[in-house]
This record gives structure tokens, sequence and C-alpha cells, in this order.
């Protein structure tokens, strides 16, 4: 038996971005975004609330960096997504985490989190009153440990966390349990 729930974004699992900039000042900020993701092979599109500090960043660096909270930083990860750079003004600094300048766009590069995208300002749009901010994926930067023998990340030593926004709890990644466009080939044969 199915009950009807309303109108709900339920999808799962929704990522947990940590999305770095820099003020007009250079500090740092990072900020939390759920309501994000990939939308062409090289763009990641964020939906930003007007007010966010991030926001004012991006507009005036035209740069932003993207990376995946893992399981190790999630109490840091979870603070980015609760204190705002507008009115904290030592917000990053109190995380204790460690940031330096993109070498590709100007951003800062979080050092603790193991995969991080370097993006440019390709667009931003106000839609249903947010802002959508897509951004061109110039470079991704991955910590070594978790590359595999061929120089491929392995999703499996991202150990990411990712938001579940039906009871507003992270979760983590689990087992690697199929191969893309061939697990489903057996229909393709009737
Ligand atoms: C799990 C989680 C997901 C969030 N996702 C978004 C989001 O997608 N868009 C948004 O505008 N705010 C989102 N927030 C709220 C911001 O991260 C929060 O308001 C933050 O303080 C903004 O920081 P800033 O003002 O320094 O940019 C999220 C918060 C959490 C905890």
């Amino acid at each position: 038996m199915k009950k009807d729930l309303g109108s709900l974004p339920a999808v799962f699992p929704m990522p947990v971005l940590m999305v770095a900039t820099y003020g007009e000042d250079g500090k740092v900020d990072v900020m939390n975004v759920a309501w994000g993701g990939i939308c062409t092979m090289d763009k990641i599109a964020l939906n930003l609330a007007p007010e966010r500090k991030t926001l004012k960043n991006i507009r005036a660096r035209k740069a932003f960096t993207v990376a995946l909270a893992d399981l190790a930083h999630m109490k840091e990860a979870d603070f980015f997504g609760t204190a705002s750079g507008n009115v904290m003004t030592d917000k990053f600094e109190r995380s204790g985490l460690h940031a330096v300048k993109s070498s590709h766009v100007d951003a800062p590069v979080v050092e603790e989190f193991p995969l991080t995208m370097e993006c440019e300002l390709a667009e931003e749009r106000e839609t249903f009153g947010e802002i959508r901010v897509v951004g061109k994926i110039v470079n991704v930067k991955a910590d070594e440990k978790v590359l595999d023998a061929n120089g491929k990340v392995n999703a499996g030593k991202l150990n990411a966390i990712m938001f579940d926004q039906y009871q507003n709890t992270y979760y983590t990644t689990g087992e690697q349990v199929g191969q893309a466009w061939r697990v489903g080939a057996e229909f393709m044969k009737k």
C-alpha cells in the first residue's frame, strides 16, 4: 500500500557539496549545498538562497570550488551549513580546516577534502525565488589516496557523505554493487 506524501523534493541521496569562495576582502568562506548537481559533462549547478555570503563572493570573484564532504569532516561540513559568513567573520578559521588558492580559479581549495572541482562562474539566473549558479568545471583536484592504479577516482575511497532531506540526516556511501551500462544489459537481448 503506497501513501501520498504531497509535494517533496524526494530525491535521495542528495550530495553534500562544500562550496568555497573568497570574499572581496580575501576571506575564505565555505558553504554546505545539497541542492546542486552536475548538469552537463563540465558544468555544476548550485541553487542558492539570495542572501548567502557565498553568492556575494561568487559575484565578486566569478569563481568557486566545490568539494565533496567526507565522513572525517562531517562536523565541519555541517557547521558550514549552519553559520553564515555574513555574520560570523571567522567562520572558516573556527572550523580549523586549511585552504590554499586554487591554481586554476580565483577561489580557495580546502586541503582536508579529498576531491575538489575548480569552477569558473558560467551563468547566474534567478529561478523560482532562488539563484541558480552554474560553474564550468575547469579542473578537478583529487588526493592521490582516493585514486586507483589507473589514476581514476575510486568512489569507495572518498568516504563521501550524503544528505537525506526526509529526516535531515547524513549517510555514508555503501558498497559498489554493479557496473553501469552492464548490469541491465540482459533486457536488451529480449
Ligand atoms: C545539509 C545542508 C544543505 C544545505 N543546502 C543548501 C542549498 O542547497 N542552498 C542554500 O542556499 N543553502 C543551503 N544550506 C544552508 C547554507 O549552507 C547556510 O545558510 C550557510 O550558513 C550559508 O553560508 P554563507 O552565508 O556563509 O554562504 C544547506 C545547509 C545544510 C546543513
